[in-house]
């Protein structure tokens, strides 16, 4: 057997052996959304874990922009921003980005992981050194291996490991830091104001992934240098636009010199389409919708407080992070899917989160609410949530 086959076959028995237990949660076909419920095979099921954090899919407006765009434009671009793929929409949605965000200028690539492969690996050369977080995203991770830069990965929010790092770097280094904002299996925060301090020190750039925050933490969903009350304390920001905005695509946000040079030297930009006209449309709304709509935030983070409250006093181990990613640590992957076995019979639409998106022996049920939920919905969830933590994880440890 071939190294590729072996490969290949050591991933389907995992999915087969979990598929014939009943135990398989991934691709599930949604046929309809409904605010905060799907439809899948004809069955209604209320989404604990949508990153739709504002509940922003299916916003009239934003829909009805969609819509002007696709009759105006059509369905695609002429292939790819820097030749004839450029439309005064994608102008427009750089500009209300870069309003949003406080930046100069922004740079939108076609996907969230593109952005951040695409801009990491621009910007750093191989004499260079770049220091993560090792629980940044995938995207990120890519980004730092491709570049061929020296690549540190210090300990989850250790801001003393990222000082180390950065002080034993060659003096002719340029340093790039790049971290999650909200990290996304976790729900945590970076600890920002310490972090901007130590690359100040040490002439760092900086870079944050914005994708848990925007429209999450700080005044109107700006994100977390708001949160912190920090202005001008990142040097790139980035996020995914599919999450909070209901869209696609990912940005780049900083100086205008920065996204200049973006624009003609990263290679996802120069060698990729264009995002659809529909979707740029449906950015620059969903950026109107949030500045013009701060009670979704505010919903937001009453439903957090009440879920993980609810979740505490059932004895659940569960943090008070002000995000709305609730991971719920099995530890095992059969107990994560056990729960969400329990949970989809109840109707309650939630994933479990195994090795390798989580490290391996801290499988998860990855929870969210969001603003699209009631109050009602909200305590349904944990009720049964921790009427399934009950039932499966005692047999775990007794197993
Ligand atoms: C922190 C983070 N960064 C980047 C991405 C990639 O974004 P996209 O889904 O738009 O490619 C994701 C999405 O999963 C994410 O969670």
């Amino acid at each position: 057997m071939s190294a590729f086959e072996r490969r290949i076959k050591e991933y389907a028995d995992r999915a087969a052996a979990v598929q014939g237990e009943g135990l398989y949660f991934y691709l599930q076909p949604v046929e309809a959304v409904d605010g905060a419920w799907a439809t899948v095979d004809g069955r209604r099921k209320l989404l604990a874990s949508s990153y739709s954090y504002l509940g922003l899919i299916g916003h009239p407006a934003i829909a009805a922009a969609a819509h002007d765009a696709l009759a105006r434009y059509g369905t695609g671009t002429h292939g790819v921003r820097l030749l004839a793929g450029n439309t005064d929409l994608h102008d427009r949605m750089e500009a209300r980005i870069a309003a949003f965000t406080g930046s100069e200028a922004s740079v939108v690539y076609s996907s969230g992981y593109l952005a951040n492969v695409a801009a990491i690996s621009a910007l750093l050369g191989r004499d260079d050194v770049v220091v993560c977080d090792k629980l940044d995203h995938a995207s990120i991770v890519d980004g730092c291996l491709l570049s061929g830069a020296q690549f540190v990965r210090v300990a989850h929010n250790d801001i003393a490991a990222f000082e180390r790092a950065l002080r034993r770097a060659p003096a002719r280094a340029s340093r790039l830091v790049v971290v999650d904002a909200v990290f996304s299996m976790d729900g945590d925060l970076i600890d920002l104001p310490a972090l901007v301090e130590v690359c100040r020190r040490h002439g760092a750039w900086l870079m944050v992934d914005e994708s848990h925050s925007l429209g999450v933490l700080g005044e109107r969903g700006r994100g977390i240098e708001s949160h912190f009350g920090l202005r001008d304390a990142v040097d790139v920001r980035m996020s995914s636009l599919s999450k909070s905005v209901p869209s696609a695509g990912g940005y780049i946000a900083g100086s205008a010199r920065l996204v200049a040079y973006l624009k003609h030297a990263s290679r996802a930009f120069v060698f990729s389409a264009a995002l659809p006209p529909a979707s740029a449309a449906a950015v620059i709304a969903a950026l109107d919708v949030i500045e013009a709509e701060p009670q979704r935030v505010a919903r937001l983070h009453d439903h957090v407080r009440r879920f993980r409250a609810a979740l505490q006093a059932a004895g659940l181990p569960v943090r008070s992070d002000p995000t709305p990613i609730v991971p719920v640590i099995t530890g095992d992957d059969e107990g994560a899917m056990r729960i969400a076995r329990y949970l989809d019979d109840r109707d309650i639409f939630a994933l479990p989160i195994v090795s390798p998106a989580v490290p391996p022996r801290t499988s998860r049920l990855r929870m969210t609410v969001t603003a699209a939920h009631t109050r009602e919905e909200v305590d349904r969830i944990a009720a049964a949530l921790s009427a399934a933590w009950r039932e499966v994880t005692p047999a775990l440890t007794e197993g």
